[in-house]
C-alpha cells in the first residue's frame, strides 16, 4: 500500500496520510479502527455505491469490532443540495451520532463534498473519512479539504475548508465505474498533466490502452502521480488564495459550458474543451508554442473527450456566464493560460474578443 502525507500548517490545520491500494478493504477498515478511535462510524453513501460497497465496507468495519451505521442518500449531483444535507443531518441526530463519532464518505466526488460539509458543520464539527469511489474523487475531490453544496444559482456556492483525517484510495472500486466516469477522472489527470508535470502527461500518451483498460498497476502509476500532485498544492495554499487556482485550468470555459448546456455536457467533457480554449489563448497572447497546444489537444482527442463546443450554445450566453462564475474577483475573470506544459499562470483579464474568437473556432 502506498502512502503520501498531506503536510499541512499545523495552526490551522491536521495534516493527514493519502493511502492507495487495490482489495484493502480489509486494510483500510484495521488502519481507521487503530487510527482514529471513533466510538462509532456512520457511513454516508450514495445509493448506487452503497448496493454495491455498502454492506463489503460494513462488514469489514464491524470485524475490526467498530460499531457502524450507514445512510444513504439519491446518486448524482442533484442530490448535492441543502435539503439532502439537512435530511441526513437529522437522520444522524436521531441515531445519536455526537462529537465521539467518525463520519466516513464512501463514494465519488458528491458524497466526499457533502459529507465534508455535513462534519465540517455538524454539532461544531466531528472527524470524517474520504474514501473515494470514482477516479475524479480518487486524484482530486477527495483531497484538500474544500467541501460544498450547491445553490439554485450556481455549483459549490455554499461550503467550508475541513480537512479528512485521511483519505483510503481501493483502486479496485474503479471496476465498476461506468466509462463515462472514468473518462471524467481522466480529463482531471490530463489537467494535472498539463499544469504540473509533463511526465505525467508522457504516461497517459504511452500508457493509454493500459488506462483504458482499467489495468491496476497503470492506475496505481498515474492515480499516485496526481495524488501527489495535488497535495502539493493544497499544501502550498490550502485555502486556495493563490496558487490552487491554478487547478481551475480549463475550468473557467468549463464551467460555462457546462451551466450552458443545462449540465447535459459532463464535467470532464466541458473542462476539456475548457483546457483547449485555454491552451489556444495561451498561444494568441504568444505564451504556448503551437506544439504544446497540439500536444494537449491530441491527448484530449485520443481520450475520446470533447474537443469541440457544440454547435447549439451560444457564444454570447457562455461568455456571459462565464463572467458570472463565483472564481471572478471584482470583473477579472481568472484564466489559468500556460507559458508552456507543467508552467501554468493566473492572468487576471483577458480581452473578451480574444474568447470570443476562440469560442467560435472551437465550433463543431
Ligand atoms: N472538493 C473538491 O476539491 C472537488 C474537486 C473536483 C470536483 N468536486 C466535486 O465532485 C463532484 C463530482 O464528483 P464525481 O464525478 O465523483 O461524481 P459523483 O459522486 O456523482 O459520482 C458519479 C456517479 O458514479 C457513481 N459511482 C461512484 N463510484 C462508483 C463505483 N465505484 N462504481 C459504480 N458507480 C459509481 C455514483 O453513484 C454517481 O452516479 C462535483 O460535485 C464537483 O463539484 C469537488
Amino acid at each position: 500500500m502506498n502512502k503520501i502525507k498531506v503536510n499541512l500548517d499545523k495552526r490551522s490545520s491536521h495534516s493527514y496520510d493519502i493511502f492507495i491500494g487495490q482489495n484493502i478493504l480489509d486494510r483500510i477498515a484495521l488502519l481507521i479502527a487503530k487510527s482514529s478511535h471513533a466510538a462509532n462510524y456512520t457511513i454516508i453513501s450514495d445509493g448506487t455505491v452503497s448496493s454495491l460497497y455498502g454492506e463489503t465496507v460494513m462488514s469489514a468495519l464491524r470485524k475490526t469490532g467498530c460499531p457502524v451505521d450507514l445512510i444513504e442518500f439519491p446518486p448524482g449531483e442533484t442530490s448535492k443540495t441543502m435539503e439532502t444535507a439537512l435530511s441526513l443531518i437529522e437522520q444522524l441526530a436521531d441515531r445519536g451520532v455526537d462529537r465521539t463519532s467518525c463520519l466516513i464518505a464512501l463514494g465519488g466526488g458528491v458524497t466526499g463534498d457533502m459529507v465534508g460539509f455535513i462534519a465540517s458543520v455538524y454539532m461544531r464539527s466531528i472527524p470524517y473519512i474520504q474514501v473515494p469511489t470514482t477516479l475524479l474523487a480518487q486524484v482530486d475531490s477527495s483531497i484538500g479539504g474544500k467541501t460544498g453544496i450547491d445553490l439554485f444559482n450556481g455549483k459549490n456556492l455554499v461550503g467550508t475548508f475541513c480537512q479528512p483525517q485521511a483519505v483510503y484510495i481501493d483502486l479496485q472500486f474503479l471496476a465498476t465505474l461506468p466509462d463515462v466516469e472514468f473518462t471524467n477522472g481522466l480529463a482531471e489527470i490530463i489537467k494535472y498533466g498539463v499544469i504540473d508535470d509533463p511526465d505525467l502527461l508522457s504516461t497517459i500518451e504511452s500508457e493509454l490502452s493500459f488506462i483504458r483498460d482499467r489495468n491496476i498497476d497503470n492506475l496505481a502509476t498515474i492515480v499516485a502521480h496526481s495524488c501527489k500532485i495535488k497535495k502539493g498544492i493544497v499544501e502550498i495554499d490550502e485555502r486556495d488564495m493563490g496558487v490552487r487556482r491554478i487547478l481551475n485550468f480549463g475550468h473557467t470555459i468549463g464551467h460555462a459550458l457546462e451551466s450552458a448546456s443545462g449540465y447535459t455536457i459532463s464535467h470532464g467533457n466541458a473542462v476539456s474543451v475548457g483546457m483547449i480554449a485555454a491552451a489556444r489563448v495561451s498561444e494568441k497572447l504568444n505564451h504556448l508554442p503551437a506544439s504544446e497546444r497540439q500536444r494537449i489537444e491530441d491527448i484530449i482527442q485520443r481520450v475520446g473527450l470533447l474537443d469541440r463546443i457544440p454547435a447549439t450554445l451560444k457564444t454570447g450566453d457562455i461568455v456571459s456566464r462565464m463572467k458570472h462564475d463565483k472564481k471572478k474577483a471584482g470583473n477579472a475573470v481568472h484564466f489559468v493560460l500556460l507559458k508552456k506544459i507543467g508552467v501554468p499562470f493566473i492572468n487576471g483579464i483577458v480581452d473578451e474578443g480574444i474568447i470570443r474568437e476562440t469560442i467560435e473556432e472551437l465550433r463543431q
